[in-house]
């Protein structure tokens, strides 16, 4: 029987880029603060996330070499949507010319590991071809006068095809979990800003991910040691650093690219996997772990064998 692997990948950054100089011409901040609070210099704006997905989905089948008619399944991940509905997926796939069904998915920041394990699910059941995308405008939705929340996000979106060409699995092991009894610390209301409770945020957001993480590593029954790559969610380094020191794996294996996106929410973990992967940064047979936290409060994690085909 064959399995899903990942056979293509793209991102798209909108072209608007805020450093953190910039935004302190009209917000009361510094970029010391905001490098030293989150890890974040500079990140993408005014994005919207239908054109931003169009533009990384028709990259990621091209590298694929996959034809859009030929796409079985378009999962969207994005708690931004252009508008309350149609799906942005709808769009999206009228714009890449796919003839498949198309949802959005909102696990806010965890919503492309929620995407990935749900795409192996359906390439299990025997759906040939997904385009799997991650993608959020979070900057259409900021207070742009409130310096706690502003200096953390920004635009962007990552894709991938997943195909049905695997010999093994490469989804080793998962965990998806939701604690809404949290809803309220991180959540933004029908045509409002972007309300957070940071501290809290940053206190639960270390524990979803090494809970997150361990639990899919155990049904994976893998180790730490045996992971080459992590792709944590891109929120804040602090949280990215204090997951990984419980979980005693070292900075090093992680792939980041907060520094230049700030947190992308669902692009976040595409957009830094997609540019380790640039950096060669695994070899067929490693094991990656991806694990992201965002609103609901919503946490996931999968490891992954890296699979890719060969060009
Ligand atoms: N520039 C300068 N000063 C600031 C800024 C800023 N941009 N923002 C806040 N401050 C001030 C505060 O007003 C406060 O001042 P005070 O002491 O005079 O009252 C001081 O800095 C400290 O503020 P704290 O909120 O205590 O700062 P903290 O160290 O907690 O860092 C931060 C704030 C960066 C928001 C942190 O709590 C955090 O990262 N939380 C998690 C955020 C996150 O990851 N959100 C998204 C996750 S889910 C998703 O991705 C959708």
């Amino acid at each position: 029987m064959a399995h899903g692997r990942i056979t293509g990948w793209a991102t798209h950054l909108p072209e608007r880029r805020l450093t953190n100089h910039d935004l302190a011409e009209f917000v009361d901040t510094t970029d010391e603060w905001i490098r030293e609070r989150s890890g974040i210099a500079a990140r993408h704006v005014d994005g919207k996330v239908t054109e931003m997905s169009t533009i990384a989905g028709r990259d990621a089948l091209a590298m694929a070499g996959v034809d859009p008619t030929d796409v079985g399944l378009l999962l969207l991940a994005t708690c931004s949507s252009d508008q309350q509905f149609p799906a942005s997926a709808s769009v999206v796939q009228h714009k890449l010319g796919l003839r498949c069904g198309a949802i959005d998915m909102n696990a806010a920041c965890s919503g492309f590991v929620y995407g990935l394990v749900t795409a192996m699910q359906f390439t299990e059941g025997g759906v040939d071809t997904i385009l799997l995308i991650g993608s959020d405008a979070l900057s259409s939705v900021v207070d742009w006068t409130d310096r706690g929340t502003c200096v953390l996000f920004g635009d962007g979106a990552g894709a991938v095809v997943i195909q049905r060409s695997a010999d093994s699995p490469t989804l080793l092991g998962w965990d998806l979990m939701s604690d809404g009894s949290a809803a309220g610390i991180l959540s933004c209301e029908h045509g409002g800003k972007i309300f957070m409770n940071g501290k809290e945020v940053f206190r639960r957001a270390v524990l979803a991910m090494e809970s997150a993480a361990r639990n899919a590593m155990d049904r994976a029954g893998v180790t730490m040691d045996d992971i080459t790559l992590v792709v944590p969610h891109q929120a804040n380094i602090r949280i990215i650093d204090a997951a990984m020191k419980r979980l005693d794996i070292p900075r090093e294996k992680a792939a980041m690219v907060l520094e230049r996106t700030g947190n992308t929410s669902a692009a976040s973990i595409p957009l830094a996997l997609v540019d380790a992967l640039d950096d060669d940064r695994v070899a067929p047979g490693d094991l990656m772990l991806m694990v992201g936290f965002g609103a609901g409060m919503s946490s996931a994690a999968a490891v992954i064998r890296w699979d890719p085909p060969s060009y």
